[in-house]
């Protein structure tokens, strides 16, 4: 059983596409361990991405990721960090294939409407980083 973060970004949001993304994960099997809407501080923003914090698009990610709010959930299931970024499709909307989300769902780089940790110790930090161990469900799913 392996868990991963997974946030629907401000312009999924605004464009309403919360209910669309969390069905998605659901059908594949996967489960939503943990959800909150929030606007993210500067301060969690500038942590969660500072992998990129040499690159000239970051002044642009960390305003943009901070200007509405935001969808986080800890997503559990077997294979949990590959199969969510399978489902969300490449980061680029235009390698995207059609049927993952942002082949759907996207086509600007800067607003591809989700995001999921790439390996596992992202998502243990990403996960460390947005919610409390109490704040993640233990319930079972039963398929
Ligand atoms: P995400 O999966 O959230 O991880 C880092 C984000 O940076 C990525 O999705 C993109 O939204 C964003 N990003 C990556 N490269 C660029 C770029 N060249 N210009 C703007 N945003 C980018």
């Amino acid at each position: 059983m392996e868990r991963t973060y997974v946030m629907v970004k401000p312009d999924g949001v605004q464009r309403c596409l919360v209910g669309e993304i969390v069905s998605r994960i659901e059908k594949k099997g996967l489960k939503v361990a943990a959800l909150r809407m929030n606007v993210m501080t500067e301060a969690a923003a500038k942590e969660h991405y500072k992998e990129h914090s040499e690159r000239p698009f970051f002044g642009s990610l960390i305003s943009f990721v901070t200007s509405g709010p935001s969808v986080s959930m800890v997503i559990e299931g077997n294979n949990a960090i590959k199969i969510m970024r399978a489902i969300n499709g490449a980061t680029n909307p235009i390698d995207a294939l059609p049927g993952t989300i942002r082949g759907d769902l996207a086509v600007d780089m800067g607003r591809n409407v989700v995001h999921a940790s790439d390996a596992p110790e992202s998502a243990e930090r990403e996960i460390a980083l947005h919610f409390e161990e109490s704040e993640i469900s233990g319930y079972p799913r039963a398929d």
